[in-house]
């Protein structure tokens, strides 16, 4: 079965002068949606018709195929993209607030620690708040790699810091659109969510 370009969980003006009904017509519509179909025109020929789009991420990265890796990766790495971020302004509480407190020290040090990572992250790529084993951790991951493809990364949240990500709304600046989202727009509800392990299937398909 191909693989569909998710829906959004919001409306496209929902995020107001955060992120513009126009950074989601090409962000979403366009972007994301040229790696559906980037996939989908790949996947006979790799002979995984029919495979999740999990499965597919690690078979192509076992097989060196970068040009299937890339785009299912970015199929997976932007479905959970969107369902990270919460056009009402949200706050961590319950185990996730006590484990970012015994780990970072208190929300604002775990916000400051994301924005340095994703602000260094040279050029494309995702910032990440994983589990490794039990311990939180703030990283980073290069062009569409993923912790799909990485055993024993656990995704909680992700931050998208390709440039087509802040473009239109941002310019260059990556640091404002950081603040921005990490202030305003992060559905902290969701990255709880994500401590029983299952983040992956939250954005697979197939
Ligand atoms: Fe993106």
């Amino acid at each position: 079965m191909a693989f569909v370009l998710p829906d959004l969980p919001y409306s496209k003006d929902a995020f107001g002068d955060i992120l513009s009904s126009e950074t989601f017509d090409y962000h979403h519509g366009k972007h994301h949606n040229a790696y559906v179909t980037q996939a989908n025109d790949q996947l006979a020929g790799a002979g995984l018709e029919g495979a999740s789009l999990a499965d597919v991420i690690r078979k192509a990265a076992a097989a060196g195929n970068a040009k299937l890796f890339n785009a299912s990766a970015q199929i997976w790495n932007h479905s959970f993209y969107w369902q990270c971020l919460s056009p009402e302004a949200k706050q961590p509480r319950g185990k996730l607030k006590e484990m970012i407190e015994r780990d970072f020290g208190s929300q604002a040090e775990l916000v400051a620690a994301l924005k340095a990572e994703c602000a260094g992250h040279f050029a494309s790529g995702w910032g990440w708040l994983v589990l490794d084993g039990d311990t939180l951790k703030v990283t980073s991951l290069h062009d569409a790699d993923t912790p799909v493809a990485h055993e024993g990364m656990v995704p909680l949240l992700t931050i998208d810091v390709w440039e087509h990500a802040y473009y239109i709304d941002y310019r260059n600046a990556r640091p404002g659109y950081l603040d921005a989202l990490l202030e305003k727009a992060i559905d902290w509800d969701f990255v709880a969510l994500n401590l029983d392990g299952k983040g992956i299937d939250r954005a697979n398909q197939g």
